[in-house]
């Protein structure tokens, strides 16, 4: 029996030690190091069988014109939410890691892009789930593809012989967390494992040229499980994520080498699988017969897509001695720093008061530029003074309480324009270098938080 290998690794960033450490010196966390077992024997013979001997070759450099850019062409997909986070199809040889807690739907979301792609052959392969559980989300789904195989099966040198036999132009793992090489005897889910069976994926989806998306599991913290390597090593990281007890679904890029990072797709889940929410802002605001207090919306942008969306605040006198904060979709920080500004410059006592706030539908705002929705909200909601439904907001706010400008600001007229709002906020330094005549909205603008509260109520 060869003789058995162990390792330490650090259980959150991967690096490798041959003795046990307390403090890991690559990412600084303590306790993190865990004995796995290393077992290396002509390892990577099975990859080895797929791919062409050309590769064995001596590589020479090339000068960049030389290098043909034909390959890069894309496979088109039918979701067009998927398709834009993407930056635009799959591109050959390229390996996603889709990341996500459980229960958000990457599954779903993946059989669903399986059954979509119909004259392409994929081989959907199932650590987690038995033939027939995917069969039946299949029904579910409602969509047929013949040309989709289901491999219920976790040894990755079992699922290189299938793929060999069957030549599948895509190829989706569910998930990287379950597969196990037999090169390495670390049980599944483990740094160790979970690094060598992708580093086995990426070489066959470099070398066939075949594109391999990896589902992800999610730690507590909410990061992607398993090495930090993982993230370096493919090519685009995409994110699920969204309230469970919400149906929509957010779909981000937090990596990649083929588009833009910050794309963002939105899907909502029913019945019969994930469905494209093509106008966001529709289904983001609530249309109600009178104007309620607390309510503003405000014109923000994700990626490159302008959406608006209405934010809520409620601001009552605190029932206990010391006054709750509590944010939903908003950094409640950033909370505790507008209301520290609306106190200073504009005397409203807010440090008494309890001061909920919400973002409609369970999304999550990173945007600074929902600031003035927010304060806007907050002061309607503490003065009892509803803001007309017409109107919204985009700007963020300084700590002196001026209105600072915000990115793409005509992209953000136009689609409040578009939702047919008739007057919208926005930063006076803004309006440098944008024809605001173009617009048939009514754009205002405001450089000071105390201006807003005159203009709006006078
Ligand atoms: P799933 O894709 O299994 O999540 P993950 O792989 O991320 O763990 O999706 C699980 C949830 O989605 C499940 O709670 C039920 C719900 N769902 C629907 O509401 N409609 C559907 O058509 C499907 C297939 C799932
Ligand atoms: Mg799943």
């Amino acid at each position: 029996m060869a003789k058995v290998k162990t390792t330490f690794f650090c259980q959150n960033c991967g690096a490798q030690s041959p003795k046990w450490i307390g403090r890991c010196p690559s990412c600084d966390q303590w306790n993190t190091y865990v004995e796995e077992i290393l077992h290396k024997e002509n390892k990577n013979d099975k990859v080895q069988g797929l791919i062409s001997t050309s590769t064995q070759r001596a590589k020479k450099p090339m000068a960049i014109q030389d290098i043909g850019i034909a390959e890069e062409s894309r496979i088109p997909i039918a979701d067009k939410e998927l398709a834009r986070v993407l930056g635009g199809g799959i591109v050959p040889g390229s390996l996603v890691l889709f990341g996500g807690e459980p229960g958000i739907g990457k599954s779903t979301l993946m059989l669903q892009l399986a059954l979509t792609l119909k004259n392409l052959k994929v081989l959907y392969v199932s650590g987690e789930e038995s033939e027939l559980q995917i069969r039946m989300r299949a029904e579910r789904i409602n969509t047929q593809n013949p040309q989709c195989f289901i491999l219920s099966e976790t040894n990755t040198q079992n699922i290189f012989t299938q793929i060999e036999a069957l030549e599948p132009d895509l190829v989706i793992i569910d998930s990287i967390q379950t597969l196990h090489t037999s090169y390495i005897e670390s049980s599944p889910g483990s740094v160790s494992q979970v690094r060598e069976c992708a580093g086995e994926l990426m070489k066959f989806a470099k070398e066939s040229a075949t594109p391999v998306f990896l589902i992800g599991h999610i730690t507590k913290e909410g990061s992607l499980a398993g090495p930090k390597v993982l993230e370096h090593m493919v090519d685009t990281v995409l994110q699920f994520e969204g309230d469970r007890n919400y149906v929509y679904r957010l779909l981000r890029t937090t990596k990649n080498r083929f588009g833009s990072t910050n794309e963002l797709g939105i899907y909502e889940m029913h019945g019969a699988g994930l469905r494209e929410v093509n106008n966001p802002s529709e289904i983001l605001i609530t249309h109600r017969e009178q104007p309620t207090s607390g309510v503003t919306i405000a014109a923000t942008i994700e990626g490159m897509r302008p959406m608006l969306i209405e934010t809520q605040a409620l601001v009552s006198s605190a029932a206990y001695g010391t006054p709750q904060r509590s944010s939903t979709g908003f950094d409640l920080r950033r909370l505790g720093m507008l209301l520290a500004v609306l106190e200073k410059r504009c005397g409203f006592r807010l440090g008494v008061k309890d001061v909920f706030l919400n973002i409609a539908g369970g999304i999550k705002i990173e945007d600074p530029g929902v600031d003035l929705a927010l304060v806007c909200a907050i002061l309607s909601s503490s003065e009892d003074m509803p803001i007309p439904q017409n109107i919204c907001f985009t700007g963020e706010v300084g700590l002196t309480g001026e209105i600072r400008p915000v990115n793409r600001v005509e992209q953000r007229i136009s689609e409040a324009e578009k939702m047919g709002f008739e007057k919208i906020f926005i930063s006076s330094y803004n309006k440098k270098g944008i024809d605001l005549t173009a617009f048939k909205i009514e754009v205002i603008t405001v450089s000071k938080i105390e201006e807003v509260f005159g203009k709006l109520f006078g």
